[in-house]
Parts: C-alpha cells; structure tokens; sequence
C-alpha cells in the first residue's frame, strides 16, 4: 500500500505492507531508529513520536492510519546546525541521560508539554511523562532539564521577565 504523510517536516510516499504498526514503519522502512522498541504494548512510551503534535506509542499505530499526517520523530528535533537543540543539551547538562534508551521518548513528551505549556509545574511535567518509563530510574533529572529548558524558553521570549 502506498502511504503519503509528512515525515520530520518533509512529504514522503512509501509503499508499506498494511498490517505493520507505524514504529516498523519508521525503523525498518525508513531507518530512523531514535523510536525505541521495547515494550510493544504501549506501556513504555520508548516508541513516542508526534502524531499531529501529539505524543502517541508508534507501536499501536497503524501505519497506513498516518495517511495524510504530520509525524516528527527524534531525528526530526535538534539544533538549526543539526546537533542538540536547547532541551536535548539541558537532558546533557543535567546529568538525564544515562543508558540512553528511553531518552527519545522522553524528549517527545517534554516538546509536546513545552508547546502547550511554557511554564509547566514539575508537578505537569512527571505528568506529561508519565506514559514514559525510565528503566535507570533518572526521573528528577529528567524533569530538572524540561524545567530548565521551559525556563530558558520563557526568558528568551520575555527578557524583561527574567531580570526580575
Ligand atoms: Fe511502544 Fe513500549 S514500545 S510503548
Ligand atoms: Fe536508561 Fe532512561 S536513561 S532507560
């Protein structure tokens, strides 16, 4: 089946077999492996991509149910220069990366919470990763880099807001 969506913010056209979940899709047909695999019952969120802007397990995606839509996985976030963008180095900075394996998912879910909330309590953030589990156990760490990042954000948007 051909299956046309926007991939990382470009259009693509794959031929695909119908009965593969979209994270089969991202990893064996388009090679993009930041989507981790692991669980496969949508109770890890190592899978999570954007759907639309909305954090979804690609392992209970139907592929051929992205026709049309807009999907950003891991590689599709970083820097203009292609290296870290502001909330993946503050995951660096604050010690949040130890195996590395729930990672992109977890940068997922904190640029899913940062778009719909600039300001978000630490107490939204462990929410907005609650479908995202980290086997190292690094959660305050995790939550101290989205914090961070969500504070750095606001400061560039409103300078004035910082000083004070
Ligand atoms: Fe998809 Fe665990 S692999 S939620
Ligand atoms: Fe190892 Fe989260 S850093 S699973």
């Amino acid at each position: 089946m051909q299956i046309n969506f926007t991939l990382n913010h470009k259009p693509v056209l794959i031929d695909a077999p119908t009965d593969i979940t979209l994270l089969t899709l991202l990893r064996d047909h388009f090679k993009l492996t930041g989507s981790k695999e692991a669980c496969e019952v949508g109770e890890c969120g190592a899978c999570s991509v954007l759907l639309n802007g909305e954090v979804v397990n690609s392992c209970l995606v139907a592929a051929p149910s992205v026709m049309g839509c807009d999907v950003v996985t891991i590689e599709g976030i970083h820097a203009e220069d292609g290296g870290p963008n502001d909330l993946q180095q503050d995951f660096i900075t604050k010690g949040a990366v130890q195996c590395g394996f729930c990672i992109p998912g977890m940068v997922i879910a904190g640029e899913a919470l940062l778009s719909i909330k600039s300001d978000p309590s630490r107490l939204e953030i462990r929410e907005a990763l609650a479908g995202n589990l980290c086997r190292c156990t690094g959660y305050m760490q995790i939550v101290d880099a989205i914090e961070t990042t969500a504070k750095e954000r606001a400061g560039k948007q409103n300078p004035q807001k910082r000083e004070n």
